[in-house]
């Protein structure tokens, strides 16, 4: 069976004494009432280290929100999957649509990234999902298979064995306008289909595919009762605990 997993992303949020009462705030919390989920926190780098070694590896596990396209040396600023790995995190965020955007990752670009961030043993929450217009343009399908493909239809299947997809349509980012459910099952499940076609059947079945795109409290309950949808990859609501504590409890009854 695949895994349930509410993963936060912090983006460019928290200083470090911010981050880590979050962090203490939230470990306390799911250690005296144990999720029904795993749970990551995906914060800065410069949080991973300081983070790591509070957190109960039982109930909440860390990861970084991106990693460098080069294995090490000169590169300044950049920092490596190998280095966030040597942090004691687990997981990286990658092809967020903000770094596709911002920052002119491309296919080719993100492939390099998660062949790194697999070979140094980091698990990969990899972003897929269309802008308003090609939603409008009922192209949706269409972007994010050649996103799925470009980026990660190189792997072998153990290695994919690896990957999480976090499906977040970009209209819905931090604008409030969450996708509705209905909306979220199909393409999840066009993205399950994909998987099986490259990878096969039981490989699809064992990938989780998180939603994201302003998922609160309050409709994520209806977002995870999908069959596809298989968690939720968290912004906005991550940087309070009770928002992200309340997103985690949806997975109860
Ligand atoms: P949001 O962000 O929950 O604030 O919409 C989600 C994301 O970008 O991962």
């Amino acid at each position: 069976m695949r895994k349930k997993i509410v993963a936060g992303n912090w983006k460019m949020n928290m200083t470090l004494p911010e981050g880590v009462a979050l962090a203490k705030e939230l470990n306390e919390q799911l250690t005296a009432d144990k999720p029904n989920c795993e749970v990551v926190i995906c914060t800065p780098f410069i949080h991973l280290a300081t983070i790591a070694p509070m957190l109960n590896d039982e109930v909440i596990k860390l990861g970084a929100e991106n990693c460098a396209d080069k294995a090490k040396g000169a590169y300044t600023g950049e920092v490596s999957a190998e280095m966030v790995k040597s942090t004691g995190a687990q997981y990286v965020i990658l092809g967020h649509s903000e770094r596709r955007a911002y920052y002119g990752e491309t296919a080719e670009i993100l492939k390099e990234k998660v062949k790194l961030a697999l070979a140094n043993g980091l698990k990969v929450i990899f972003c897929v999902g269309e802008v308003l217009e090609e939603r409008e343009a009922g192209k949706q399908n269409e972007v994010v298979s050649s996103q799925l493909a470009g980026s990660l239809f190189d792997l072998t299947a153990e290695e994919f064995a690896n990957i999480v997809i976090a499906y977040e349509p970009v209209w819905a980012i931090g604008t409030g306008k969450t996708a509705t459910a209905d909306q979220a099952q199909e393409i999840h499940a066009f993205i399950r289909k994909e998987i099986a076609k490259q990878f096969g059947e039981e490989v699809a079945q064992n990938t989780t595919i998180q939603y994201g795109g302003s998922c609160k409290p309050t409709n994520a309950k209806e977002l995870f009762a999908k069959p596809d949808v298989d968690g939720g990859l968290i912004g906005g609501a991550a940087l309070k605990a009770a928002d992200f504590k309340g997103i985690i409890d949806a997975w109860k009854e």
